[in-house]
């Protein structure tokens, strides 16, 4: 079934090139409308299938107030977790075969003494084995967002750098410091002020940062995480994995990680 994704020749080659790429109007006016209702509602529904990183006061909550797999609470969530126009431009981007769906996060940036995500990847975080390029993100803006309330930035190309630490997320280490001399000739950040409604797609090695929330609203944003098929569990443990009985090296599939995209034949 061929699925219309808004993913151009231009947006594919920016993307391997650099790392991400920025999609305008990823979503209509009336699906803007129902994520805005649904996400509120999932943020503010207590569960032990989704996962609240840090409560209100707490550090993490300053620089993200987080939940883990909304869709696990929200049945109206499932529709943009699992969009196909979503997965399918993720899979045209990364050129592979089939895409899984790893886990979404809601990912508000709370006012009032609000930190910045430091620079990190996100790749070493994930209890994976790999670091493939089809491990990737979207990140859709649920309020237009510029550098007062909590945009992204990237590092163009930083994505060919390979795996290197998790960054503490309260205790940032500077992540330049673990790239070696003469690997990243341009660390110039790109600053990607977002429309709601819009959206980058990041690539899970991509070195990303998110400027602290200024304002007095909450930044609210919605991340997907997809894999490629055959992506596999490294044994660590893990919130996303912990009691699903996956055994090291095992292929991560079943029915927390469907397919949600496939390449037209
Ligand atoms: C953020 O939303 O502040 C950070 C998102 C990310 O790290 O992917
Ligand atoms: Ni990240």
């Amino acid at each position: 079934m061929t699925v219309n994704t808004p993913i151009t020749e231009e947006h594919i080659s920016f993307y391997r090139e650099n790392g991400f790429v920025k999609i305008d109007n990823m979503l209509t006016a009336d699906e803007l409308e129902l994520l805005r209702e649904y996400l509120e509602e999932a943020m503010q529904t207590t569960s032990e299938r989704s996962v609240q990183t840090d409560k209100q006061g707490g550090l993490y909550y300053r620089v993200l107030n987080q939940k883990v797999n909304t869709w696990r609470d929200h049945a109206g969530m499932g529709r943009f977790s699992f969009h196909e126009r979503f997965a399918q431009s993720a899979l045209q981007l990364a050129g592979v075969d089939k895409m899984r769906l790893f886990h979404d996060h809601g990912l508000w940036k709370m006012p009032n003494d609000s930190k910045p995500t430091p620079w990190h990847q996100d790749t070493p975080y994930w209890p994976i084995n790999e670091a493939e390029a089809g491990m990737m993100s979207i990140w859709i803006a649920l309020d237009d967002v510029n550098e007062q309330n909590g945009c992204m930035a990237f590092i163009p190309k930083s994505h060919k750098l390979g795996k290197l630490t998790g960054i503490d997320f309260l205790e940032p280490q500077n992540i330049f410091d673990y790239v070696e001399g003469g690997q990243l000739d341009d660390r110039k950040p790109v600053i990607v002020p977002l429309k709601a409604g819009s959206c980058t797609f990041h690539n899970g090695l991509t070195f990303h940062y998110a400027h602290a929330n200024m304002t007095e609203r909450p930044r609210r944003a919605l991340a997907i995480i997809y894999m490629p098929e055959g992506i596999t569990f490294s044994g660590a443990s893990h919130p996303l994995t912990d009691g699903l009985n996956l055994s090291k090296n095992d292929p991560v599939k079943g029915p927390l990680f469907p397919v949600l995209a496939v390449r037209d034949a």
